[in-house]
């Protein structure tokens, strides 16, 4: 199991070397390919994940059968406890966007694990307030900005996490499809090719597939606002 990133998780942060050592003996390690599904949204859940290496999206259906990206996670991002601190049915269908592995630690050894160790616990309330101020950020983006905005800011913050700085810009190799992109800014597709193509046209951005380079981050970053 990869420790550098492990210790990048939450649940791993305020922990010394033995402490750490004893947590990763009680996980175990899964590995999906592309598109396979971890567990879908309603499923019963008992256990959490940490990513140690891939990507997978996070998505929710409506009644309808469209689709909605809560998010994309990587290494070291975690999912899989509201189920457990919020106790019901898992909140969102869990998909590998690419070959990813996990760490996975049962919601019963994580109780265990807490107990008498507020310094983890205060990790994950971190980690839980981290998210519900991005969820609240999303809906105001939703109500407030427009799609070539949500899409700006999306395109940051996937090079905040997946970016790799080169000469001629950001290299950001999301491999999201051009559908799952507009899934994740809650937009259709030709609204959002159309603003990416803008972008392009601007020389902000150049579009390669499943991946996006930015030329210009201090202009997507005032479209994003
Ligand atoms: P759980 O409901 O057990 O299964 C789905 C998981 O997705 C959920 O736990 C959270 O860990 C994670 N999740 C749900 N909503 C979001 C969100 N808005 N951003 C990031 N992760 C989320």
């Amino acid at each position: 199991m990869d420790n550098d990133v492990l210790r990048q998780a939450p649940l791993f942060g305020a922990l010394d070397d033995e402490a750490a050592t004893a947590l990763r003996a009680s996980m175990s390690e899964t590995r999906l390919r592309r598109g396979e599904v971890l567990f879908r949204e309603g499923d019963s859940g008992d256990k959490l994940y940490i990513v140690l290496d891939g990507k997978v999206k996070l998505g929710r259906s409506s009644v309808d059968g469209r689709e909605n990206l809560l998010a994309i996670l990587g290494p070291g991002q975690m999912f899989g406890e509201l189920s457990l601190f919020d106790p019901g049915p898992r909140s969102a269908t869990v998909t590998a966007v690419t070959e990813t592995t996990f760490a996975s630690l049962s919601h019963e050894d994580l109780l265990r694990w807490l107990e008498g160790r507020p310094v983890v616990a205060r990790g994950l309330l971190s980690q839980l307030a981290g998210r519900l101020r991005k969820a609240n950020d999303v809906v105001a983006d939703l109500v407030f900005s427009d799609v070539p905005g949500r899409v700006a800011k999306a395109l940051l913050d996937l090079a905040d996490r997946f970016g790799r700085t080169a000469d001629d810009g950001v290299h950001v190799h999301h491999d999201l499809t051009q559908e799952e992109l507009a899934q994740l800014v809650g937009a259709s597709r030709e609204t959002v090719n159309k603003a990416l193509a803008d972008f392009a046209s601007r020389g902000w951005l150049r579009l390669e597939p499943r991946s996006v380079v930015l030329m210009d981050v201090e202009r997507l970053s005032r479209r994003a606002r």
